[in-house]
């Protein structure tokens, strides 16, 4: 049973029971009518109360039924709260916990709301690019006034319990209850089971002194804050019939506007991503109950520009850190640059003064190796050479206690090479952190060929506490999303030798959403670090031709940001992208040299070149097993490389865009002589699933 019924007394008592969030799926859904049918039907029952059992009132839809015909089957969710309201008998919702969309429309529905502090209360369907779709843009204005249900149905944000209750003229909660929430909640319900006519929360008015023109803020705020996301606009627009329609054609007009919005790529973009994020903890052969080993001191090497960024991750979540250094000026620039970190977040009060002391406190640094013999894990952030990576994982696996994790964050470098160098492989991973360490959500676990699952699990684990979207990922060169990037980089190079500037082609990728085209991006992160794996990765593989024109801009100097100037020139302390002329020169003489007359380039064919190039690539990982799904491969982009948000990532783009068009223009650049044909080969996963007419998801 996914909802239980029994009596307390003269109360009946009806308990959603469908982990882990009582989900309002199905059959909840109809338990919830029948148990309300027998309440009614008993005569010695005076009134109901509804509740969640476990660590939910209710969450809200049943995710797995998203897209399945179970989610709108009668009795949907609109017909299980009109027949809460038709109630002949008082129901009481008992609200704890979690109260999230869908579950905060049931408890809108009922009569009377009874709540324990501390409960999350949200409707966050604008975050799937939704709008509530169960009466929660009409009901909510009505017991919280217009301002406050506003905030909350454009943010999605929860709010708890108590701070609601204290809302001037709320009429959310009748009460909030300290001590046992269900005897509370019987108490009331008989407290009030003579109360005729019954209150319905449709029957209010929205309380505001002048709607029409806080609406009018509200649009413009909104619309200037969610340019590309429908679903927030449309939030403002339900709330405001609240204001002008009846309730019944309020609910006309949510219901609407919420079809209309699911069709939408925005909606199709942020549910997949939903879902994905989900998925990404899913490891076929690492079940969930798989044991982690503890892990409650850590320690880092390299006080680098990632080694700092990768402490503070651990010192946020409470986890001691110990860093170790070749020499004290390294530490002591570290540590200095960790404090630089957290004072600006104090400055912004982002950060409260004593959590910025606490984590300090929670900081040592050491020269000496024994110093972290006892740290449960330890991850090494240093220079990105074989050799260094050598001596510093020998020197761990002499003085690390057993059963340690010993974790590096190479980017380019052989995982199993560096498991290796220890004789036991079975505790070495990678952790690919991304910079700054510190702010990037994206976490790649490197699973290497002898990496224990349980060492797997408990990385995993550690990633969720220090708050990254971790994705799963194989060893091979730049992992699932340097991988791709280096063929997104190689098409962005090929269209500077056909004609295009770096200020074109960033303009093009930025108009299609990305945060920052490849050249800006390129003088943000360094271009020394491409030449630097260039370097390395070309005389590995000759046979990948990549345009000279990053090299050449390397031998001027012009490093990026750092240097005063990439492939734009920077004034000094400002980080506005000015086109250079040298650099343009730069590139007309490459193309002259090459032999290839400029041609005009549309915006359509750069995006599409870009982003086609990280969906083959991102088609063979999938189908060498690099990556466990597709829509891991749309997480990495999304949370690692600023992959705009409503396009769902670069193989869900591909599935709207369909992939048989896909295809097709892999094939016609392939007939470009200065592209790589060889590349645009369609790989055998995604030509097979276009001739199935089929998508990746
Ligand atoms: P970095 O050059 O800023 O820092 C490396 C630090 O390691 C230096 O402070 C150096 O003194 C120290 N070090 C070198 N050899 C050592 C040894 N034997 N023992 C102790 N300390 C030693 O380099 P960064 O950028 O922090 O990179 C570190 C690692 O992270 C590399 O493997 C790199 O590929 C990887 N990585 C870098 C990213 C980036 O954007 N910078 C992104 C993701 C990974």
């Amino acid at each position: 049973m996914t909802a239980t019924y029994q009596t307390r007394g003269a109360v009946a008592v009806i308990t959603l029971d469908n982990p882990p969030v009582n989900g309002l799926g199905y059959d909840t859904r109809v338990a919830i009518t029948a148990g309300l049918e027998r309440a009614l039907a008993d005569a010695a029952v005076r009134a109901v109360v509804i509740t969640g059992a476990g660590k939910a009132f209710s969450g809200g839809a049943d995710i797995r039924e998203f897209g399945s015909p179970k989610a709108t089957a009668e009795p949907n969710l609109l017909s299980v709260i009109l027949a809460l309201e038709a109630a002949t008998k008082p129901v009481v919702a008992a609200v704890h916990t979690v109260c999230m969309g869908g579950g905060l429309e049931l408890a809108l529905g009922c009569h009377y709301r009874v709540a324990a502090p501390g409960a999350q209360v949200a409707l966050p369907e604008v975050k799937i690019g939704l709008i509530p779709g169960a009466g929660g843009t009409q009901r909510l204005p009505r017991v919280l006034g217009l301002e406050n249900a506003l905030n909350m149905i454009v943010s999605g944000e929860p709010v708890a319990s108590e701070l609601l209750a204290k809302a001037p003229g709320q009429k959310l909660f009748d009460r909030i209850v300290e001590g046992d929430l269900l005897e509370a909640a019987c108490a009331f319900a008989l407290e009030v089971a003579d109360t005729r006519p019954l209150p319905l929360v449709r029957h209010l008015r929205v309380e505001h002194p002048n709607p029409e023109a806080y609406l009018q803020f509200a649009r413009n705020t909104v619309g200037a804050m969610s340019r590309n996301f429908p679903a927030p606009l449309k939030c403002v627009e339900a709330v405001a019939t609240s204001t002008t329609m009846k309730f019944d054609e309020g609910m006309k007009f949510e219901r609407e506007t919420f079809i209309n919005l699911m069709l939408t790529p925005e909606c199709k973009a942020l549910r997949h991503a939903f879902v994905a994020e989900r998925a990404t903890t899913k490891i076929p052969d690492v079940p969930a109950d798989t044991p982690v080993r503890a892990v409650q001191k850590l320690a880092v090497i390299g006080a680098g520009t990632m080694g700092g960024g990768i402490a503070m991750n651990f010192l946020n979540a409470g986890i001691p850190v110990t860093i170790l250094e070749m020499k004290q000026e390294a530490l002591d620039k570290g540590v200095a640059t960790i404090r630089k970190n957290y004072e600006a977040q104090v400055k912004k009060g982002k950060l409260k003064q004593d959590k910025y002391e606490q984590r300090m406190a929670l900081l040592s640094t050491t020269l000496r190796y024994d110093d972290l013999k006892d740290a449960d894990m330890v991850i090494e952030a240093v220079f990105e050479d074989l050799a260094v990576k050598e001596q510093v994982f020998k020197t761990l696996d002499e003085v690390m206690k057993p059963g340690a994790i010993l974790a590096s964050n190479t980017s380019t470098l052989d995982v199993n090479k560096i498991a290796a160098f220890t004789k036991r492989p079975q505790d070495v991973i990678g952790t690919h952190f991304f910079s700054p360490a510190n702010v990037m959500k994206l976490l790649e676990v490197v699973r290497g060929e002898k990496t224990a699952k349980d060492v797997l699990a408990t990385v995993m684990a550690l990633g969720k506490k220090i708050k990254k979207t971790c994705v799963v990922s194989g060893v091979c060169d730049g992992f699932i999303g340097n991988r791709m990037i280096e063929q997104y980089s190689r098409q962005a190079g090929f269209l500077l030798d056909e004609g295009c500037t770096p200020a074109q082609v960033d303009k093009a990728v930025e108009k299609f959403g990305f945060a920052m085209g490849p050249f800006r991006m390129g003088d943000l992160a360094g271009n020394d670090v491409g030449w630097y794996i260039r370097k390395r990765r070309y005389v590995e593989k000759p046979h990948l031709r990549y345009s000279k024109t990053a090299d050449l801009l390397c031998e001027m100097g012009r490093f990026g940001q750092k240097t005063g100037a990439g492939w734009y020139d920077y004034a000094p302390g400002k980080r506005d992208a000015i086109p250079s002329p040298v650099v343009v020169e730069m590139i007309e003489k490459h193309r002259a040299e090459l032999g290839l007359a400029p041609r005009k380039i549309s915006d359509e064919e750069i995006v599409q070149r870009l982003v086609f190039a990280l969906v083959n690539e991102g088609a063979r990982i999938v189908e060498e097993g690099i990556a466990l799904r597709a829509s891991d491969v749309d997480m990495v982009y999304l949370t690692g490389y600023g992959f705009p948000l409503w396009r769902g990532g670069p193989m869900c783009y591909a599935d709207t865009v369909g992939l048989f068009n896909v295809v097709q223009a892999m094939k016609r650049f392939a007939q470009n002589p200065n592209d790589d044909a060889k590349f645009w080969e369609p790989a055998p996963l995604l030509a097979k699933l276009a001739a199935e007419g089929r998508t990746f998801s």
